[in-house]
């Protein structure tokens, strides 16, 4: 007997069956059953046809291999299908997991999203934060501090050899991600232009990965005082971060700490360092240490510009709730380090030519800043000046001398 006989046959059992049963539930039953399949088969077709278009399109739909989806889907499919009902079974973690990404890529509203898919929004606006905190869970291993000095080494060794900065032991940067007044939410998200945003705050290692990333510290604080209260830095006050010891800079003699490579927006510390501010007159020393800390910080913005030109759900504002939005953020940083670092996904993710490059002091733009215009990146912090300790700007200083003898490159005067 063939297959479809079969399938027949016990087709027809069940029906009768279910024939002998009240007349209401019988319809019920059926009902849901026949969209329960049709829901199925669509979201068979959907991935068949996703797959076999010579990958292209399903790495632009993803933004990652195939092999990383089905690793990623197998990681979580329990997972996304747990706690459902009959009717939400009816959307396989497949399409959850393809629908997420989307959402991630496009930022599209779920009401537009729901006619590509054929799901209504109610379900989408339910499964996307679910996948989105299964996606954290099995990748934030990859976002994560250094622990041992051997590590923060590591890290300042990249930034020397590609930045000619020493003792640098990352790149930190705040923005703004945007969001659309979300319901019940009082004012402690409102930022100082009186929209709402959450914060994200990250430090960005010499290879483009977070390794640090707080989103949505700001809780009503003013913008300097945002990253006094992430636990990076009350851990770096602490002095529990296993940070290297002090030592002298290249053919030097004054001790230095490490540091990390900051904005205006934050305060000078011994341990975060930020360019002069004011105007300094061309070629001057200020002007040399403000460009060198520049391109130290280029790696930061890089990451910044990829991930929010990837994921494109970061550069419009969010229409949901502030814990939402957070998990949101969270799962696009915890994606873009597992693409970087997978082997199938990294060349779709950041293919050469991604990133900023530099010739001799000359910049060559990388492909994320093409057709981006003016709104390449996302909202910076506020600056607030304020004063900093003598020795935080006796360390500065020493930078600065270094940068200017033993430490110049060749070209800095054309561009200080
Ligand atoms: C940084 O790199 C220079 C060469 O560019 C090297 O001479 C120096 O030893 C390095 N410094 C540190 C602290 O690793
Ligand atoms: C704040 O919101 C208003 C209206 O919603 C908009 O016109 C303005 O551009 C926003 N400002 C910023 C800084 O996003």
């Amino acid at each position: 007997m063939a297959d479809d006989d079969v399938l027949v046959i016990s087709t027809a059992a069940f029906i009768v069956i279910a024939g002998l049963s009240k007349r209401k539930k019988k319809k019920r039953w059926r009902t849901t059953k026949i969209y329960r399949n049709r829901l199925v088969t669509r979201g068979k077709l959907f991935l068949n046809d996703l797959m076999q278009e010579d990958g292209a399109h399903f790495r632009n739909f993803t933004r990652m291999s195939s092999d990383d989806f089905f690793y990623l889907l197998e990681s979580i499919r329990d997972k996304i299908t747990r706690s459902d009902t009959h009717f939400r079974k009816a959307i396989t973690a497949e399409e959850r997991l393809a629908i997420t990404l989307r959402y991630l890529a496009t930022g599209d509203s779920f009401s537009s999203l729901q006619y590509l898919f054929n799901v209504s929004k109610q379900v989408i606006s339910k499964f996307v934060p679910e996948v989105c905190k299964e996606i954290i869970n099995t990748l934030s291993q990859h976002v994560k501090v250094p622990s041992t000095t051997v590590e923060w080494l590591k890290i300042a060794e990249k930034f020397n050899e590609t930045w000619n900065f020493p003792h640098c032991l990352g790149a930190l940067d705040g923005k703004h991600i945007p969001l659309q007044c979300p319901i019940n939410s009082g004012s402690i998200y409102y930022n100082y232009k009186s929209n709402f945003s959450i914060v994200l705050m990250a430090l960005v290692d010499g290879d483009y990965n977070f390794i640090f990333v707080d989103v949505g510290c700001q809780g009503g604080v003013s913008d300097g005082g945002v990253f006094k209260n992430c636990q990076l830095y009350k851990d770096m006050e602490k002095n529990i971060l296993k940070f290297p010891g002090c030592s002298p800079l290249p053919g030097r003699n004054k001790e230095m700490p490490y540091v990390f490579v900051a904005d205006e927006a934050f305060a000078l510390t011994e341990n975060i360092m930020k360019p002069y501010s004011g105007r300094h007159r061309k070629g001057s020393k200020e002007r040399i240490f403000n460009y060198r800390l520049s391109r130290a910080r280029r790696i930061v913005e890089n990451a910044f510009g990829i991930i929010s030109a990837v994921f494109r759900v970061l550069r419009k504002p969010m229409l949901l709730e502030p814990e939402t939005a957070k998990v949101v953020v969270m799962a696009t940083i915890c994606l873009h380090n597992f693409l970087r670092k997978s082997h199938s996904s990294r060349n779709i993710y950041t293919p050469d030519g991604t990133f900023d490059k530099e010739k001799n002091g000359k910049i060559i733009p990388g492909s994320w800043r093409e057709g981006n215009g003016d709104k390449s990146s996302l909202a910076p912090l506020e600056n607030v000046p304020r004063k900093s300790s003598i020795s935080a700007q006796n360390i500065r200083a020493e930078f600065t001398d270094y940068f200017c003898s033993h430490g110049s490159v060749p070209w800095q005067n054309d561009y200080a």
